[in-house]
């Protein structure tokens, strides 16, 4: 009999302008060219993929991704955000080989800009990164109603498959 464990994760980043990196917003790999703002942080700042790789690692309960890639640490200052995922997907995989990726349920608050033109690619992204297809990846997005504008959170769950 196949059994299941559940995955989650969070990530949230400050926007402001002129600030970060390059100050670009960029979710699950997708700039957002027309976003006023960009997210302030030492990489990327891809809280879709920060919340991914979280979720991964809590599966088998294998702590996070502040543990395997220190900011503090100057190797990891610049790592691509899809690198993380992938070596925490390798850490999981070292764990149980068996494990594969069911689905995925993702949430994305942003005040503006609207991302709907963005999902499929964002989906597709995700989907690659985890060995699945795109229609397993829900992607919801939705606004803080102005609770929370210069913000930009992600959430993820995902179901992981023992065989
Ligand atoms: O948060 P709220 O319920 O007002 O969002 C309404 C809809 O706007 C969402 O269901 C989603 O389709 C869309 N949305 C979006 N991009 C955002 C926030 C919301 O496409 N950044
Ligand atoms: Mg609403």
């Amino acid at each position: 009999m196949a059994s299941f464990r559940i995955g989650y994760g969070e990530d949230a980043h400050r926007l402001a302008v002129g600030e970060g990196r390059d100050s670009k917003l960029v979710i699950a790999g997708v700039h957002i060219p027309e976003s006023p703002t960009g997210v302030i942080a030492h990489s990327d700042g891809d809280v879709l993929l920060h919340a991914l790789a979280d979720a991964l690692l809590s599966v088998f309960a294998l702590g996070d991704i502040g543990y395997y890639f220190p900011p503090s640490d100057p190797q990891w200052r610049d790592l691509d955000s899809q690198q993380i995922v992938r070596k925490v997907y390798q850490l999981m995989h070292k764990h149980a080989p068996s494990a594969k990726v069911v689905n995925v349920a993702a949430v994305v608050t942003l005040d503006t800009p609207k991302l709907g033109q963005y999902r499929d690619a964002m989906r597709q992204t995700i989907a690659e990164l985890l060995g699945i297809v795109q229609e397993e990846v829900g992607l919801t997005f939705k606004t803080s109603e102005g609770l929370a504008e210069g913000h930009v959170q992600a959430r993820v769950s995902l179901l992981v498959s023992l065989g």
